[in-house]
């Protein structure tokens, strides 16, 4: 019998040699073009984050966007997208990270937090954690409190979440490729 991870994961598509020859591409657009699995994917974290108390999810550009605000709206709380540098119009604060070539930032707005919220920061996959980890940092920079970092996938022989985790943010991920 398939549990909701391997269910999620069987349905994920691998793409070979996608950005660059000997990546992997692991491809979420199939959980989401089917409305059943969507579904099941959308209620996992749904059901995860119920019976606590949270106050705001937190998604990051751009595939972030599309779980974490439904899955704010599920949960009847708000949304704060944290964005790709130079989006955001209101005045921010950033976060600098190192990708596998060159650096990129993020950004969020200063008012999208109140010091004591208890914040959850979803993403659709976590490789080297970099994008996370400068998703868990902004909203910590703005008082937030973070529950946990949680994405559908993690490729853990990229360090990512294992380095999360080290720094002590709890990190759940749906499934794993290993
Ligand atoms: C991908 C993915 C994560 C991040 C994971 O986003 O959606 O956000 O990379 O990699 P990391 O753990 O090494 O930081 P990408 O930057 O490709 O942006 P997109 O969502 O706009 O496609
Ligand atoms: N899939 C999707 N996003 C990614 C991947 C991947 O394999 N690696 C880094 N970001």
């Amino acid at each position: 019998p398939l549990n909701h991870a391997d269910y999620i994961r069987s349905r994920i598509r691998t793409v070979p040699d996608w950005p660059q020859a000997g990546v992997q591409f692991r491809d979420i657009t199939p959980l989401l073009q089917d409305p059943k699995t969507f579904r099941v994917l959308v209620d996992v974290f749904v059901h995860r984050y119920m019976d606590q108390r949270i106050d705001l999810i937190a998604g990051l550009d751009a595939r972030g966007f599309i779980l974490g605000s439904v899955v704010a709206y599920e949960l009847n709380i708000g949304f704060v997208p944290v964005r790709k540098k130079g989006k955001l119009p209101y005045t921010t604060v950033a976060e600098e990270y190192e990708l596998e070539y060159g650096n990129a930032t993020v950004e969020v707005h200063t008012d999208a937090c109140q010091p004591g919220q208890r914040v959850v920061v979803l993403d659709d996959l976590v490789a080297t954690g970099g994008t996370m980890m400068a998703g868990v940092k902004l909203l910590s920079r703005l008082g937030g409190e973070i529950v946990e970092a949680g994405a559908i996938v993690d490729l853990p022989e990229l360090g990512g979440s294992q380095l999360i985790r080290q720094a002590g943010i709890p990190l759940f991920t749906l499934c794993d490729f290993a």
